[in-house]
């Protein structure tokens, strides 16, 4: 069975107040896109990468393909206007009736190849795959009005990250569900499998140097934690 690792990088980056998105922001010479598809590309349990990108920086983004000669990209494709209909818009891009899936944010550069082959390994045993990291800050739950109501036990929260990986059937069946369903407020795949309770999810360590690139300081961070 294939494994076809999505990358998504359709974001706008508005938080990082740039003129250009955060992907293509680039750090010890490579726009973070491209280390995000470097992981990906040199790891040999990968056969195949989709790459969502912003509408309009297709063109640069097949620059940077070309430039690279990277061999395993197989489709450029346009993002959506969230998260999830970029990721839709990757998954329904697949022609295989079975494969292995692997969704990640162009925005987490640092990946590490063993967590990549932790998500895929995994999948010989279950269908829905959550790359997480301890959470070292204490979670605390609040209404609308600032107003903590709850303080849960650090020790059964994580932190999610990317990649997270699927049995291409269920993430199919997730988001053909999430399409007529209203008011859904996940902010990334595990939670639509979650949502409808199509598999169990099991958890692959992360770890600090696969932190989402979101404000120019996590730039700096990165290249610290990275040298460590
Ligand atoms: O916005 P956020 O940082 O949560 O985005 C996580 C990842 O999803 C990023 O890599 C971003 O480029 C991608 N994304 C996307 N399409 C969107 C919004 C975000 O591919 N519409």
């Amino acid at each position: 069975m294939k494994t076809i690792a999505i990358i998504l990088a359709s974001g706008s980056g508005e938080r990082f107040g740039l003129d250009v998105p955060k992907q293509f922001v680039k750090i010890e010479g490579k726009t973070i896109l491209e280390h995000a598809i470097e992981a990906f590309e040199n790891h040999k349990l990968v056969d195949e990468i989709i790459l969502v990108t912003n509408p309009d920086y297709i063109d640069l983004s097949k620059e940077i393909i070309l430039k690279n000669s990277y061999k395993k990209i197989t489709k450029v494709l346009k993002g959506g206007k969230t998260r999830k209909d970029s990721s839709y818009n990757g998954i329904m891009a697949i022609n295989e009736k079975e494969a292995g899936v692997l969704i990640h944010d162009a925005a987490r550069p640092f990946v590490d190849s063993q967590i990549i082959e932790n998500c895929i390994l995994a999948l010989d045993k279950y269908k829905a795959i959550c790359t997480a990291i301890e959470s070292v800050d204490t979670l605390v739950e609040i209404d609308e009005n600032n107003i903590v109501q709850n303080i849960p036990n650090r020790k059964f929260y994580m932190r999610a990250q990317t990649p997270q990986a699927f049995d291409l059937k269920i993430i199919k069946k997730a988001h053909e569900l999430a399409q007529n369903a209203k008011d859904l407020t996940f902010t990334d795949d595990c939670g639509l499998v979650n949502q409808f309770a199509l598999a169990k999810i099991f958890i692959v360590k992360g770890n600090e140097k696969n932190n989402k690139i979101t404000y120019p300081i996590d730039i700096e961070v990165a290249g610290i934690v990275r040298k460590i």
